[in-house]
């Protein structure tokens, strides 16, 4: 399975942060918040990724991330020069994803908790359909929401209802089989002028292809765009780091743990980093 980390939009909530500066590599406490994402799809063991932004941020991305093989990735870079929806993501992408399936991931969401990557891994071995994830919410008006039976088999799929069928948004994280590019070409834009990913997933839906996990209490997502999400965002990573000892999201730790660099590739990632508590921490780990 290959991976699509979309990190672009105008990221207006945020400003002044972001006017010269793409929100997704904004810090979130102390690392770019795009690591979070990324961390996302290589607990997936997801190791060709495709990063989409706009043509203005996507230097600084190219800078930070360069082509993925100090982390044993391959990153392609493509932009997107409107924000014309998440599932534009499979058009600006096509040529990348081939016939492969392909899990699209939002770059500003943040996902922490337990079983996390065991079940991102069962999810990338998907072969047919797609799949979505709930989670509970309070306020469920403002995100897509799914209703879904025991079985994960998804009855209802709407964006921002007024009234809500059910407390489950849809968060920013979607596993989509060989059939993506061709269903995302055949959906129209919304009333708001976007390719929604929604409709991508109500033809899914339409299919009987369209399956929805629960993400449990036990999981945290975050996403960080406003100026009092990035502020949580930033404390709870923090909060949890400081009592644990253990990095959230570190793609050098993930590196080394599934196997895509070795012992001295990792203490060499470190020695660059060194000087400060996240460097010493990469070294940590190889020690
Ligand atoms: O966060 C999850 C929600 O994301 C889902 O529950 C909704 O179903 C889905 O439509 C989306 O909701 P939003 O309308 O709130 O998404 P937003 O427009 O804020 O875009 C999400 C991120 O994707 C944001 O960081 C900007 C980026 N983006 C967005 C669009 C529309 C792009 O990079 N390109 C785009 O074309």
């Amino acid at each position: 399975m290959k991976g699509i980390i979309l990190a672009g939009g105008k990221g207006t909530r945020l400003y002044p942060l972001t006017i010269a500066i793409s929100k997704q590599i904004l810090p979130v406490y102390d690392k770019p918040m795009v690591y979070y994402p990324l961390s996302m799809l290589m607990l997936a063991g997801i190791r060709e990724i495709l990063v989409i932004s706009t043509p203005d941020a996507l230097p600084a991305f190219k800078d930070l991330l360069k082509d993925g093989s100090q982390w044993g990735l391959k990153f392609d870079y493509a932009e997107q020069a409107e924000p014309r929806g998440l599932a534009d993501a499979f058009l600006v992408g096509r040529e990348f994803i081939g016939g492969s399936p392909v899990c699209l991931i939002l770059g500003d969401n943040i996902f922490y908790g337990q079983g996390m990557a065991s079940l991102l891994q069962e999810c990338a071995s998907l072969k047919e359909g797609a799949i979505i994830f709930g989670y509970k919410v309070n306020d469920p008006h403002r995100y897509g929401i799914v209703e879904f039976d025991d079985q994960d088999n998804v009855i209802s799929i709407e964006e921002k209802p007024i009234q809500p069928r059910s407390s489950y948004a849809v968060p920013g994280i979607y596993f989509y089989d060989d059939q993506v590019v061709r269903l995302a070409e055949s959906i129209e834009p919304s009333a708001r002028g976007e390719l929604e990913i929604t409709d991508l997933n109500k033809a899914y839906l339409k299919n009987g292809q369209l399956k929805a996990k629960l993400f449990g209490r036990g999981v945290a997502w975050l996403d960080a765009g406003t100026h009092e999400s990035l502020l949580q965002a930033a404390m709870f990573i923090e909060a949890i780091q400081q009592r644990q000892g253990l990095m959230i999201s570190c793609p050098e730790e993930i590196a080394y743990r599934m196997g895509y660099i070795s012992l001295d590739q990792l203490r060499d990632l470190g020695k660059t980093l060194a000087g400060n508590s996240y460097g010493e921490y990469v070294l940590s780990i190889a020690r």
